[in-house]
């Protein structure tokens, strides 16, 4: 069982749109499909073993081994810097990571700023780098409520279309950094399996390549 290559999928919109590229580059799993809540399945013919992982947790099982490699957002590793290697940039969950605040808005200059958000390292190294006092706000969701109750001055929250803030009043006024999903590997599965690891990695390049045309 040792030669199959575990894969941590993020449940979801972006997961499936993973798995579609490695079934298209001969990894496939049928029983994926199937519908089931079953959250493991392997396929004994391409030696693949997938299961689908909340995303934020993802790095956690590549990290400590659970899985050979996964999928995650480059939120995530920015904001966790789990000791995975981050293989390549899949192309795919585009979107940036911005302040944003109530619209026309003046981001104080004179005190504190209050930033909620739900990646408190992201924010406090963009505000470290520019020399300003912050104090964060550590929310789990629905950030864009935060400045609309005064709760806080900004947000440090994921952009993708724009919409959650406009219909809310609100503007991003600064971008951070773009975001995509990362295919990430385990260290230590990277040494033990490296020409499967390198083989998939490798296919999963040239399929984006070849579909970016
Ligand atoms: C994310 C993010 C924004 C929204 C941005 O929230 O935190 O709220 O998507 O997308 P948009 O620019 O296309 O409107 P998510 O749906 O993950 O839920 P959350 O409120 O629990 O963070």
């Amino acid at each position: 069982m040792n030669d199959y290559i575990n894969i941590a999928l993020p449940k979801g919109r972006l997961g499936e749109k993973v798995y579609s590229l490695f079934e298209s580059i001969g990894y496939g799993c049928p029983e994926m499909l199937d519908g089931s809540r079953k959250l493991i399945f392997e396929n004994a013919e391409n030696k693949v073993r997938y299961f689908w992982a909340k995303p934020s947790d993802v790095a956690i099982y590549v990290e400590r081994g659970a899985a050979d490699i996964g999928v995650v957002g480059k939120d995530i590793l920015l904001e966790y810097s789990p000791d995975v290697y981050e293989l390549c940039d899949l192309g795919f969950g585009k979107c940036r990571m911005a302040v944003a605040g109530k619209k026309g808005m003046r981001i104080p200059t004179d005190r504190t700023i209050r930033v909620a958000t739900k990646f408190s390292n992201i924010a406090w190294n963009f505000y470290s780098e520019q020399s300003r006092d912050i104090e964060i706000i550590k929310l789990n969701g629905s950030i864009e409520i935060a400045p609309l109750l005064d709760l806080s001055d900004v947000i440090v929250d994921i952009v993708e279309t724009g919409a959650t803030l406009r219909e809310n009043g609100l503007e991003a006024f600064e971008t951070i950094c773009d975001i995509s999903a990362r295919l990430v590997a385990n260290k230590a599965a990277y040494k033990f399996k490296s020409e499967a690891i390198n083989r998939l990695a490798a296919r999963t390049s040239e399929y984006i390549l070849e579909n970016k045309k």
